[in-house]
């Protein structure tokens, strides 16, 4: 087995949080635009999370917008103490839908004051700096602004820690450089590694690692080899997923996303999930042999 319970908890911000979150990106409309076909059911898939143990929501005033932040303010407003909610700055919407960059320190402040009126905070949590990149996967260049006027944000009182999200190694430790950086939110999964060397590298500095798309995002995993895999130890293969970056390293805090109430329960059971040596070479096969290494 690997040496380490994939159960517990791991520090985010000003507590420790535990390894399975929420993320609530899927509670707006398709396309994360707009309201969701079911209002009541958004909301009870989040009082059943927070009921279920989960202390830490993922989300973003962009979702929607505003939609995902007004629901989680209706269904869990006044928020317990224990929860930690995660919001992110960096883009707008377009009337569309599109996601346009909004990285600009006037953005931020405004993206800051969306965020906390539609939640109903005085302060936020943790905000991630998303940098748009290549929208999906980060792209080198300057975040100095960026995270200066975050910065300032937080001497204001505003913010309590601050994140990344869809950044580089250099990025981050230009980042560090101006403020303490809590916590990064990259694209990473079981078929999706290019972090690897950086996962371990944070988990060494005591930073957590926050896989956005950890079942792959608006079109989950499919692959026959985690079906396999799955059938064969008595869980899902989203279940398998999961337990797979919970086991991959300590730092790892899950934020899978869901509108539905059967799969938020299936998700939750992965944490219970102990994955043998042998299932884990054979899981750990999967994202080489996918070509997406
Ligand atoms: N920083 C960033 O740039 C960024 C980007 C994307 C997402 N995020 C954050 O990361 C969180 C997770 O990402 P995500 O929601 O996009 O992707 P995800 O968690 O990888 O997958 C969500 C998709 O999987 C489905 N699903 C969930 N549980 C399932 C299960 N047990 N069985 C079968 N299908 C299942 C969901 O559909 P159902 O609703 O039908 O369950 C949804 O289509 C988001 O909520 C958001 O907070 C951040």
């Amino acid at each position: 087995m690997s040496n380490f319970t994939p159960t517990g908890t791991f520090e985010l911000g000003r507590r420790p949080v535990h390894r399975l979150g929420y993320g609530a990106m899927q509670l707006a409309g398709p396309g994360v635009f707009g309201p969701p076909k079911d209002r009541d059911a958004a909301i009870a898939v989040l009082r059943e999370a927070v009921a279920s143990g989960i202390d830490h929501i993922d989300t973003s005033d962009f979702y929607g917008p505003h939609v995902t932040n007004q629901i989680i303010r209706e269904a869990l407003h006044p928020y317990r103490d224990d929860l930690v909610i995660v919001t992110k700055l960096g883009a707008v919407r377009g009337e569309d839908g599109g996601w346009l960059p909004a990285m600009e320190p006037e953005d931020l402040r405004r993206g800051v004051h969306d965020n906390l009126r539609n939640l109903g905070l005085d302060t936020l949590d943790v905000v991630n700096m998303r940098i748009m990149g290549n929208i999906h996967s980060p792209a080198e260049g300057s975040i100095e602004k960026q995270v200066t006027a975050l910065a300032e944000l937080q001497r204001e009182g505003l913010v309590r820690h601050i994140g990344l999200s869809n950044v580089t190694v250099n990025q981050i430790a230009e980042a560090q450089g101006i403020a303490k950086i809590v916590c990064i939110q990259n694209h990473y999964n079981l078929v999706h590694r290019e972090d690897d060397t950086l996962i371990d590298e944070l988990a060494s500095q005591g930073i957590a690692y926050v896989p956005f798309f950890p079942l792959g995002g608006f079109t989950p995993i499919q692959s026959s080899e985690l079906s396999t895999v799955a059938q064969t130890i008595g869980a899902t293969p989203m279940q398998v997923a999961l337990a797979w970056l919970l086991h991959r390293a300590p730092n790892i805090l899950l934020i899978p996303g869901t509108s539905s109430l059967a799969h938020l329960r299936e998700n939750m059971q992965a944490a219970q999930l102990r994955l043998s040596d042998a299932v884990l070479a054979e899981l750990d096969a999967i994202g080489p042999a996918n070509g997406e290494h």
